[in-house]
């Protein structure tokens, strides 16, 4: 089902292929060359020419330092992150962990993104959203006439497999460490994540108590199991498939067009009249780069930094303003230094109060005072 590991696979294959084409480079008045073709160096789209886009090439003389280029991984690595589970239980290890084991370990490790008992918000998922019998209504109604009775986008009441949240957390979660979490921690914080969603096993509620292992758990019914169309699963499976797109009016509006949809009218057009050499913007061959950290003496701030801020603030892809970038802060900072470092006190959008640590005013400060002194 979902297969993330191709995708790390192929990353790193990428900047393997990436790497070996990097032969020759030289720097002509009017741009960069590598093996007579123009580098492209930066987070821009070209257009498409004669079906093609130009070839791509990693710059390395806009770097001073070395660009790692990662490597295949090894069999065991793949196999290590090769792990499906599936609605029967293939896959699924045994293990076993309660209801309140989960609920310290979410306390711990999930609750700064995911916030109290699953709730989300600042664009982290919720969970849960109550009871996840209540608003069942399938999928089908939904799609036919959207309204609010189809099921609330959240695990309990729209997943159709638990299956899918076992893997999700082993192989996903907490976001920035992946993979660290053990069988055991994974059922428990499986089991807490039922119980807050109030779902039930064989008619049992899951109190504090709940042990939850392998065979309970390939025991949940999800309440959106039969909700989606056509149904998948089973032996039958490719059958209602099959039987569901052979009926147009499945799906759109009960005709199909497989040419000419648009009556000669592409959706997309071409950039007219754009040569290699005029591309906006202009393809440069200069960037600034983040200022080195202070090499003697370390910022009081920074081991802090390291230890509760980095996991969110070390890239931009938590929505935190990234350590490093300076135009990131300078954004930030136009509010005053003041205003900033109160909203990092009273907590703000997805970022906790205080970062979710128990840091006093002062030492908060300090670790702010690092985070703006590398990225400028
Ligand atoms: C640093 C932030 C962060 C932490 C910590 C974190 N998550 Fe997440 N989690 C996310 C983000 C972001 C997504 C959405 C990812 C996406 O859609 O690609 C997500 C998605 C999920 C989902 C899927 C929700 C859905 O409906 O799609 C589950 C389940 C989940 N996390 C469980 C956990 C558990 C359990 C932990 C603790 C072990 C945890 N997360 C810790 C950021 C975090
Ligand atoms: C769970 C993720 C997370 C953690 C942990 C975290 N931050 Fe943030 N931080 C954010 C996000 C997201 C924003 C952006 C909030 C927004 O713009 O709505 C942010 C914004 C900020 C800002 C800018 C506030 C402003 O006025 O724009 C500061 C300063 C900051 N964080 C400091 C820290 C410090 C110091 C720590 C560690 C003690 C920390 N953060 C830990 C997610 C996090």
């Amino acid at each position: 089902m979902f297969k993330s590991y191709h995708k790390l696979v192929s990353t790193i294959l990428v900047a393997t292929v990436a790497s070996t084409a990097l032969l020759s480079a030289d720097t002509g008045a009017s741009g960069t060359y590598m093996n007579g073709k123009k580098v492209i160096d930066g987070g821009v789209t070209y257009p498409i020419r004669q079906g093609k886009t130009a070839l791509y090439f990693v710059n390395e003389t806009i770097s001073t330092q070395p660009i790692v280029h990662g490597r295949t991984p090894t069999a065991n690595e793949v196999k290590h992150w090769d792990i499906d589970v599936m609605p029967d239980g293939t896959g699924l290890p045994e293990g076993s962990g309660t209801v309140e084991e989960g609920d310290e370990l979410y306390e711990e490790k999930c609750a700064s993104c995911h916030f109290d008992f699953g709730t989300g918000g600042a664009g982290y998922p919720a969970l849960q959203k109550g009871n996840a019998y209540e608003g069942r209504d399938s999928l089908t109604n939904q799609r036919n006439s959207p309204d609010d009775d189809g099921p609330i986008r959240v695990f309990g009441t729209y997943w159709p497999q638990a299956s899918t949240l076992w893997w999700y957390i082993k192989t996903g979660m907490p976001h920035p460490s992946p993979m660290s979490l053990t069988n055991d921690e994974v059922y428990a914080l499986s089991a807490y994540i039922l119980s807050i969603n109030e779902l039930e096993i064989e008619g049992e509620e899951l109190d504090d108590e709940y042990e939850l292992n392998r065979e309970k758990f390939l025991k949940v019914v999800m309440p959106n199991r039969d909700g989606f169309v056509p149904v998948i699963d089973g032996p039958k499976g490719p059958d209602n498939v099959r039987e569901f797109f052979a009926d147009t009016t499945n799906y759109g509006n009960g005709t199909r067009c497989m040419h000419n949809c648009f009556e000669g009218k592409p959706l997309l057009a071409r950039i007219k009249g754009a040569g290699i050499s005029d591309y906006q913007p202009p393809i440069s061959i200069k960037r600034e780069l983040p200022p080195k950290a202070k090499t003697t003496g370390e910022h009081a701030g920074k081991k802090t930094y390291e230890a509760s801020c980095a996991i969110c603030h070390a890239t931009d892809s938590m929505g935190a303003p990234e350590v490093g970038n300076k135009k990131a802060w300078e954004a930030v900072l136009k509010k005053g230094l003041n205003s900033v470092e109160q909203n990092a006190i009273n907590g703000m959008g997805g970022m906790p109060p205080k970062g979710g640590t128990s840091l006093d005013d002062e030492a908060l400060k300090e670790v702010i005072d690092y985070m703006i002194s590398v990225s400028q």
